[in-house]
């Protein structure tokens, strides 16, 4: 195989609840994670020797700060009878630094295909545990779907998917940086109280979603604080029937999810913020 295109998810979260700060300066988290249909394509193809980042986004760094650039260098530090490289073209179609998992789905899809792309035994425990150094919710990334994360992000349990359900995600144009929200919610400490058991058999019933239980995020406080976009979307949000809405991850990116495909796309056709990234999409399984 000479190249490969492959598709890399992008990530929201159903809940996020705060622990605790932990030794090593994470937080021990309990997350739901669940992926959607708006997803970066990524194409790998071989070449003599070395790694090449190409992107749409001229944002995007390519050297070695780009996440996919780490797993690459990985794969061929773990593998050293390959002696080729390769180059990684992204399109970009995940908002940068949006509470989404943009980098981490793009590192774990480059992973993942070039397992293929050089055909070798794929060892997900492997790739699993080479992803977590380099980022937390990397891991989770790798094969995506309705998932239980605790740890740092990197103790996986997979879930029943929630089935296909539609929502629009909305991001403002502002980038958000991760260890500043956590920070913030250190100073704040806005603990809130969260039944993640109750959650959890919710999800595991694979009944209807209850959305009134703890479906909620710790750092939504400190996220609107940052960024007090996030507070007027959601107020628009308010007015188009949505059945939930939340911030995903860090923010600023929020999301509503409705009880049809219509519904979805009348509010993200009539969405009246311009600046604003808005797009319908889905949610979907493990890949
Ligand atoms: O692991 P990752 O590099 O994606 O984390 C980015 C930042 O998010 C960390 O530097 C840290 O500030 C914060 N974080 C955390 N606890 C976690 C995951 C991330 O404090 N479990």
């Amino acid at each position: 195989m000479r190249e490969l295109y492959l598709k890399a998810p992008a990530k929201i979260n159903l809940a996020l609840h705060i622990k605790g700060l932990r030794d090593d300066g994470f937080h021990e988290l309990q997350m739901i994670m669940q992926s959607i249909s708006l997803a970066d394509r990524i194409k790998l193809k071989k070449k003599s020797g070395g790694i090449i980042v190409k992107t749409s986004h001229t944002e995007l760094p390519t050297g070695k700060e780009n996440l996919a650039y780490q797993a690459a260098e990985i794969f061929l530090k773990q593998n050293p009878e390959i002696t080729q490289g390769v180059e990684i073209y992204i399109e970009k179609n995940i908002p940068i630094a949006a509470g989404m998992a943009g980098g981490s789905t793009d590192a774990a899809a480059v992973m993942r295909g070039l397992y293929q792309l050089f055909e070798l035994e794929v060892d997900f425990n492997k790739m699993r545990q080479a992803l977590e150094t380099i980022g937390s919710d990397v891991p989770y990334c790798l094969e995506g779907g309705t998932v239980y994360a605790s740890g740092r992000g990197e103790i996986l349990e997979p879930l029943p998917f929630i089935g296909e359900k539609y929502l629009v995600v909305v991001t403002p144009a502002f980038k958000i940086s991760t260890p500043m929200v956590y920070k913030l919610y250190d100073n704040l400490k806005g603990y809130q109280d969260f039944n993640f058991d109750l959650l959890l058999a919710n999800l595991k019933n694979e009944g209807e979603i209850d959305w009134q239980l703890d479906y909620k995020n710790d750092l939504k406080k400190a996220a609107e604080n940052i960024c007090p976009e996030i507070k007027e979307i959601k107020d628009i949000f308010k007015n188009t029937k949505a059945e939930f809405t939340m911030i995903s991850g860090s923010g600023p990116t929020v999301f509503s999810i409705y009880s049809s495909r219509e519904l979805a796309e009348k509010a993200a056709a009539n969405w009246p913020r311009k600046n604003d990234f808005v797009t319908a999409v889905r949610t979907i399984d493990s890949y």
